[in-house]
């Protein structure tokens, strides 16, 4: 609800306030629709690649054929990362949660930038390019030194999806891997000003730098309600367990109130497109691989947060199904939010790049509840 205060307004968790100009990402909630600069995502996800959609996302246009390998080449030259960021991640506890882990190497990067504090376009270019080349060969060397193996260094030979996965596991992947990891990472990689864009643009607009709002944007999507939703899901399927345990597992969740992960979303009220999609090609993955069982759970899940709670706009989102996906790909439960973040670190830096063309701090105001005209107690009288 919104209260106008002298002239300000207070809507809380700023459902409806529009905070930003862009021209990355087009959200219609009531229909479902998701556009790239004006692509659909189902065309973009059927035809696209996520190096091609980054350019997309980044220029406004899709590339012609030289620009792509341009923009191909130069972020194979900055997969690796820099030995001493490799020597620190040696030095994370193996037990540590992926995204923090994540969150302290991507703030560390700057460390080894002397651009780091250059705030110019060309300069915030290279450094995007850099977070979204670098970022994968984090996830997968802090997965691989928690597991105490040898860290792998990337193979600038592959795509950034098929090296990921080269880089995580030691072995090339398949096609099939390769194209659903990089489907993820299109499906993924914007959507507007959702929290942790949100959080990213509050950062850069006080002039700081692209590395600290990389840092506080993973921070933001850790959390259970946006981007961690998806480690959820996998959660809610490994609990119920069998497809026979389903009915009973949801009708309890529901009926105490709990929400149920991977679904219900802020702007969409309709199906969440990119679910849509992700529903179906996870159902062909599954049948490539036998492996039917977390689909079948998926899909009546599904069946009955419609019939219970269809009516209230509440739907499966992009978490729902992707969690399943990744499940198919092999990668670990923890590692599923710290993808999101490789996929989300497009939009992030794009979304900074258009901030900084037209920049404003970010400053809301508060509503002050508390008391006034207080007086002060000494210590000795409270
Ligand atoms: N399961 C059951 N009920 C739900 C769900 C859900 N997943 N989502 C919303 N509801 C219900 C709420 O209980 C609430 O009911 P009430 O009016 O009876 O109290 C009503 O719908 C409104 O829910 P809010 O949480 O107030 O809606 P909001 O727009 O703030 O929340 C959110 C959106 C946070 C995504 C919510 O739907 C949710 O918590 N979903 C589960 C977590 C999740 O999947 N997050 C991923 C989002 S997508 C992304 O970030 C990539």
């Amino acid at each position: 609800m919104s209260v106008n205060l002298d002239e300000k307004i207070f809507d809380k968790g700023l459902a409806n306030t529009i905070a930003a100009e862009s021209k990355m990402s087009y959200i219609d909630g009531v229909n479902g629709i998701l556009e790239y600069v004006g692509i659909d995502i189902d065309s973009l996800a059927r035809n696209s690649t996520f190096e091609e959609t980054t350019f997309l996302l980044w220029n406004g246009r899709l590339p012609n054929e030289q620009e792509l390998a341009t923009l191909v080449a130069a972020f194979r030259a900055e997969y690796h990362i820099p030995a001493g960021l490799i020597d620190l991640i040696k030095t994370f506890p193996t037990d540590a949660a992926p995204m923090h882990a994540l969150q302290t190497a991507v703030a560390a990067l700057a460390l080894h930038d002397s651009e780091a504090d250059v705030n110019d376009p060309d300069a915030n270019l290279r450094k995007s390019i850099k977070l979204v080349a670098k970022t994968p060969a984090i996830v997968a060397a802090f997965d691989r030194h928690r597991k105490g193996k040898e860290i792998i260094d990337p193979d600038p030979s592959l795509d950034i999806a098929s090296n990921f996965l080269w880089m995580l596991n030691g072995e090339k992947p398949t096609d099939t891997m390769s194209k659903a990891l990089d489907v993820c990472l299109i499906l993924h990689a914007d959507h507007g000003t959702n929290a942790s864009t949100f959080t990213s643009l509050v950062v850069i607009s006080t002039l700081s730098d692209m590395y600290s709002s990389m840092a506080a944007a993973i921070g933001a999507l850790r959390g259970p309600l946006h981007g961690g939703a998806n480690e959820g899901v996998m959660r809610m399927l490994d609990e119920i367990g069998e497809l026979d345990n389903v009915d009973a597992a949801i009708n309890q969740k529901l009926a105490d109130k709990d929400k149920i992960m991977g679904f219900g979303h802020r702007v969409y009220k309709a199906v969440d497109p990119r679910a849509t999609y992700l529903k179906t090609f996870t159902k062909g993955l599954a049948e490539d691989t036998g492996n039917l069982k977390l689909y079948e759970m998926s899909s009546r899940i599904e069946e009955i947060m419609n019939e219970k709670v269809g009516s209230r706009g509440i739907y499966p989102n992009v978490d729902f199904y992707s969690a399943t996906t990744y499940f198919s790909l092999g990668l670990e439960l923890d590692l599923f939010t710290p993808l999101f973040a490789i996929a989300r670190m497009v939009g992030w830096t794009g979304h900074c790049m258009e901030q900084l063309e037209d920049n404003k701090l970010i400053r809301p105001g508060s509503n002050y509840v508390g008391p006034h005209e207080v007086p002060y107690a000494p210590l000795d009288q409270r």
